[in-house]
């Protein structure tokens, strides 16, 4: 029995008061979650303020990024030990946001904006490798773009991703790992993935752990869902076999949404 997850993704919002205010009403709402666990993803300025604010509560705090170095001439990056002396115990990587793959044009930018930070294959695996040697707990994930769907590509991409992440990884350090698959065309545009689709493409992202790291980790790793999840359509994800959670932006920014998500990923053990 695989122990479900749902993870809030505040991605850059929420200063310090803010951040405070936000966990402080989903610890004071939040049912005790069972067997679920609940980890919420905060702006590097905000971890220590948030890991204070939901002590001796069942939630947990991670960071959105790390960098694969452990210090040095890295201007404006923050490495995997600065991340765990905040008392957070997970980072999320490779979101699609971060790999560069969300081609987002807001008024008055050009495309050379919109290539934000660069992550690959390459890095997403290198990070994934630090944060596991710091004991971070990480969230890694992959989704393929609208293009790449009409295309028909969605499998190759999806399993291209996660053969990269995984590059290198002992069957043990696999096990560690929780996978998120994020359609890139479903995040933050209410557009979510059927579940029988989600909970497809999730099967396929176990399947390429099976033959990376073996049947026993593939049927023991978490697999999550991510994109325009909300509590109208999260009892009809989690109910699906391969979707073991969620990863969730938008929703997980008011607490009374997010509670109502966790409350569901409770529902679903
Ligand atoms: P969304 O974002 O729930 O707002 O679609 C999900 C994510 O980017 O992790």
């Amino acid at each position: 029995m695989r122990k479900p997850i749902m993870a809030g993704n505040w991605k850059m919002n929420c200063d310090n008061d803010e951040a405070c205010k936000l966990a402080c009403g989903i610890v004071d709402t939040m049912a005790a979650p069972g067997e679920a666990e609940v980890v919420v993803f905060v702006p590097a300025t905000a971890l220590t303020t948030v890991v204070n604010c939901v002590e001796d509560s069942p939630i947990e705090v991670g960071a959105q990024n790390l960098f694969w170095a452990d210090k040095g001439a890295y201007t404006g990056e923050i490495s995997g030990r600065m991340i765990v002396s905040t008392g957070a115990r997970w980072v999320l990587i490779g979101h699609s946001e971060r790999r560069g793959r969300f081609g987002k044009l807001e008024e008055g930018w050009t495309e050379a904006h919109v290539a934000y930070f660069g992550d690959s294959d390459v890095t997403v695996n290198a990070k994934t490798r630090k944060a596991l040697e710091v004991g971070l707990k990480p969230i890694v994930c992959c989704g393929e773009l609208l293009a790449e769907r009409q295309a028909g590509r969605t499998d190759e991409v999806v399993g291209g991703q996660v053969r990269a992440m995984l590059d290198g990884l002992s069957p043990a350090e696999v096990a560690k790992l929780v996978i998120a698959y994020e359609p890139v065309w479903a995040i933050g545009t209410g557009e979510v993935c059927d579940a029988e689709e989600a909970n497809r493409v999730c099967g396929v992202v176990r399947s390429v752990v099976a033959e990376v790291a073996g049947p026993a980790v593939a049927e023991g790793l978490r697999v999550l869902y991510g994109g325009s999840v909300s509590p109208d359509n999260v009892a009809g994800l989690m109910a699906q076999p391969n979707i073991d959670g969620g990863l969730v932006g938008g929703a997980s920014l008011k607490a009374e949404s997010f509670v109502a998500l966790v409350a569901a990923a409770a529902a679903s053990v």
